[in-house]
């Protein structure tokens, strides 16, 4: 989504906010643990509504997504989650609502403004340009000069290498590979890669592992747990409650547009889950709280 961006340039419409640190952008650097307030989360929407036309895809949505944490975005279809996501990326705007990064209030106006903040997205198929190896995929956009005409093949390969390297990503056999001919799961790797890449502070997937066989899911889940250890906010859209159950720290359901429950994954169990995708509710009492 943010592929086609010369760089994190700082975003003219996110208010008060600052760039992602340095953005002199290093590959890798997003790796560091975000300094923060622990209390504070990385975004937090308040209210958040969106309508098209006559439907109300969004009401008076909140929603907490803090840092070392993935966050599970459970629902139905049509519950709003790609709503949400693409509000969050700057591809929507909300009809009402608040979004706070850091506890600053900023406007998330376009996809330009969420990559400065250092918002990602992973979608499934779209992220990647099937003719080009990964290394061109990694830098599509934002390539590296070695001179004004030549560019820098062997540091955009080092830091390809070392960013897949870092994110235990070791079942590619060559990063020069086009990417038409990786499987899914790798796919799926190389397009986290890339976000992690480019300071990115949040990556939202939306449906990662929906198209994957087993062996596939498992790298794509250790992959999510690894962008967590490595300091960022991660949201996972998924309908696969075991996925769910085994990389969330904290789940929200949305229900026909509302926020019906959101808290830590311990305070769930698969029913409750089911219940609030289903029905907005849970009779079984292990229920996080409604926001609205
Ligand atoms: N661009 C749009 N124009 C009109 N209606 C839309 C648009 N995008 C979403 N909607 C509506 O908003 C609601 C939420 O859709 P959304 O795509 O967010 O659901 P979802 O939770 O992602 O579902 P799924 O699990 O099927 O992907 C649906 O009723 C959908 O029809
Ligand atoms: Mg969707």
């Amino acid at each position: 989504m943010a592929s086609g961006m010369a760089g994190p340039a700082r975003g003219p419409g996110v208010a008060g906010a600052a760039g992602p640190a340095g953005s002199g952008i290093a590959p890798g650097s997003s790796l560091a643990p975000a300094s923060m307030p622990a209390t504070e989360p990385l975004l937090r929407l308040r209210g958040i509504s969106k309508h098209f036309g006559a439907v109300q895809a969004l009401y008076k949505v909140d929603l907490d997504l803090p840092v070392g944490q993935v966050t599970a975005l459970c629902g139905d279809n049509g519950a709003g989650k790609s709503c949400l996501t693409k509000t969050i990326a700057g591809i929507y705007q909300p009809d009402g609502g608040e979004i706070f990064w850091e506890g600053r209030q900023v406007h998330i106006r376009n996809p330009k403004d969420a990559a400065s903040l250092g918002i990602e997205t992973v979608y499934q198929d779209l992220a990647l340009a099937d003719n080009l190896d990964i290394v061109q995929n990694m830098f599509l956009g934002r390539e590296r000069k070695r001179s004004r005409v030549f560019l820098d093949e062997d540091a955009m390969e080092r830091d390809a290498a070392r960013t897949l390297s870092s994110l235990h990503v070791t079942t590619v056999r060559s990063i020069r590979q086009p990417v038409a001919t990786l499987s899914g799961g790798q796919r799926q790797a190389v397009a986290v890669a890339k976000a992690v890449m480019w300071n990115s502070r949040l990556v939202m997937l939306d449906e990662p592992t929906a198209a994957l066989g087993v062996a596939q899911t498992r790298m794509v889940l250790d992959l999510v747990k690894r962008l967590k250890d490595h300091g960022l906010a991660v949201m996972v859209i998924s309908h696969n409650l075991n996925d769910v159950f085994e990389v969330a720290d904290r789940i929200a359901v949305l229900h026909l547009g509302r926020m019906v429950a959101q808290d830590a994954t311990t305070a769930f169990d698969r029913q409750s889950v089911v219940d609030y995708m289903t029905t907005g509710g849970s009779s079984r009492g292990v229920a996080g709280q409604g926001r609205d």
